[in-house]
């Protein structure tokens, strides 16, 4: 039809619209209930607000218009270039205010500032640093002179190196660049989806030398629940491989003495900050190992989740899904707790691609096969209606990290996201940050604002918003009982939060 009309010559256009506006025209009518009609079926549409809630959204939509017209519009470009204009809108710092329940999407190793890793991890006493061949960097904490290793020769102690350095301070800032993706110019630093990934996957190796220490660890762990809070978070949901931790000596501990550490500092947060909820971990296990495996990562999981049954949600698969195995791959392992008659909770990544038709893109059938209480990323849920269909009947909601996925060269702009598509449909979404650390977007403020601003255009309104932080609740992994506290504890937030924004 529009390719018809553009043929047209300019007069036949002109006659179109001189057309009898009494006969030809549709009725204003009918045209105004549809675009109500419509607009109820988006993310928060059937949300209703009181008149206080009303004010914040005229307030907040007057907002979103003149940042509508602001050149370039951020959501349009590039986070890592946006980041300093974002940070200076009215309507992030509204967000930054905002109660936005639970982080259900997050990464053990990438949830804190790498300035805080450098500024405090590195300047630890017995901290060694070796430069690798490929320009990269390791640490490691010991108690004498480290072993060569096979990508890294020499260690130097970190008080020493720094103690003979004219500029340390700008050596520090090479340190804080080694930790995280976040630079100025990310289309010549990531040419290539390879070159990113390449990035992302040292970034991981680097980091885990720091916060693998004992000693750190449950400071790590501290801090970036500290980060969270500070955003407003009330609550993480973190995926952990539950890495081993290391003594000075090179003694190692086992996993039971990681979920401890978890389970503790959650336990001393929650007691300092008791509108925060705490953890639960979503025991993971990368996608590039041998079914035989991940077996044995489901019977432990499944044991743990027997041991530690408020702390441990489930269990994922973690990695890029274009280089590691599909789900259908390791079925005979996924079967496994289903065989035993015992319950574990999969919270599935899928569908974090573009290559569509593929054995990969078929993890997304395969997660909801599995029965997925959750799918993270689902990128490619909307070529997949009936997918869709089933898993929203069943409850499955999105975990959408809209950073994450413009840094991983999924999507460059973000109002072509396709969670836009979700949205309008409100299929049930929740916004996450995945990395942190990796994105240099902390909490969840700047997702939000991707979201909101950019992925939900000029639809989306505080009923949105809404509706994304009670999702947070809703479809997270706790138990009715807590879900009803939390969700308690988010209400009173709420109403905070909208009467100081009256004032
Ligand atoms: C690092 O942070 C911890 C708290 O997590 C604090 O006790 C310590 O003094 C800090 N160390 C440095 C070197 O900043
Ligand atoms: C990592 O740090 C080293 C040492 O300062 C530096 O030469 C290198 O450029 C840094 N890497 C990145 C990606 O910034
Ligand atoms: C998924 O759930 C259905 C319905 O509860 C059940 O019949 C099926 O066995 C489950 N599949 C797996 C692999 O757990
Ligand atoms: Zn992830």
């Amino acid at each position: 039809m529009a390719f018809g009309i553009l043929r047209l010559p300019l007069f036949s256009l002109m006659a179109l619209a001189l057309m009898n506006p009494c006969t030809g025209a549709p009725d204003t009518r009918q045209r105004e209930t549809l675009m109500r009609q419509e607009a109820s079926r988006q993310t928060g549409g059937s949300v209703v607000l009181t008149p206080a809630e009303l004010q914040v959204d005229a307030y907040l939509h007057k907002l979103k218009v003149k940042e509508r017209a602001s050149v370039p519009f951020p959501p349009s470009i590039h986070f890592f270039k946006a980041r300093a204009r974002i940070q200076k809108s009215p309507v992030f710092k509204l967000l930054q205010k905002m109660p936005k329940g639970g982080a259900l999407h997050v990464h053990s190793t990438a949830m804190v500032s790498p300035e805080w890793l450098v500024r405090n991890v590195t300047y630890r006493p017995n901290c060694y640093i070796c430069f690798t061949w490929g320009g990269s960097v390791r640490f490691l904490f010991s108690d004498g002179q480290p072993y060569p290793q096979w990508d890294c020769l020499y260690w130097q102690l970190l008080q020493s190196l720094r103690a003979s350095m004219v500029d340390p301070a700008k050596f520090d800032k090479s340190l804080i660049q080694n930790l995280t993706l976040f630079t100025e110019d990310p289309e010549s630093a990531y040419p290539s989806d390879d070159a990113v990934w390449a990035r992302f996957e040292d970034a991981f190796r680097i980091i885990s030398g720091l916060v693998t220490y004992a000693a750190v660890f449950m400071d790590y762990l501290y801090q970036s629940l500290e980060e969270f809070y500070a955003d407003n978070v009330m609550y993480v949901e973190i995926r952990s491989g539950l890495t081993r931790t290391y003594e000075l000596d090179g003694s190692i501990h086992d996993k039971i003495w990681s979920l401890k550490a978890y389970r503790d500092v959650s336990a001393k947060f929650s007691t300092k900050h008791p509108d925060f909820l705490g953890l639960r971990i979503i025991l993971s296990t990368h996608r590039i190992q041998r079914v035989s495996t991940i077996k044995a990562a489901i019977k432990e999981a499944i044991e743990m989740q027997k041991n530690f049954p408020e702390l441990i949600a489930g269990f994922d698969l973690v990695g890029r899904e274009d280089d590691g195995r599909p789900l259908w791959y390791f079925r005979e392992a996924l079967s496994l707790p289903a065989e035993l008659g015992v319950k574990l909770p999969y919270y599935f990544h899928a569908g974090e691609t573009d290559l569509e038709g593929t054995d990969v893109d078929a993890n997304l059938i395969d997660a909801l096969l599995f029965n997925t209480s959750r799918i993270g990323h689902g990128y490619a849920l909307p070529h997949h209606p009936l997918i869709k269909e089933l898993s929203r009947k069943n409850g499955v909601a999105v975990e959408v990290c809209p950073i994450s996925n413009q840094v991983l060269r999924l999507v460059s702009d973000f109002r072509h996201h396709p969670a836009a598509v979700l949205m309008t449909e409100g299929y049930p979404v929740v916004i996450s940050s995945d990395d942190p650390t990796l994105f240099g977007n902390p909490g969840l403020s700047y997702d939000f604002y991707e979201a909101f601003v950019g992925i939900g255009g000029m639809r989306a309104n505080l009923g949105t918003l809404k509706e994304l932080a009670m999702n947070s609740i809703k479809y997270s992994s706790l138990s009715p009982h807590l879900k009803k506290k939390l969700m308690n504890m988010w209400q009173d937030k709420w109403k905070k939060f909208i009467s100081n924004q009256k004032d």
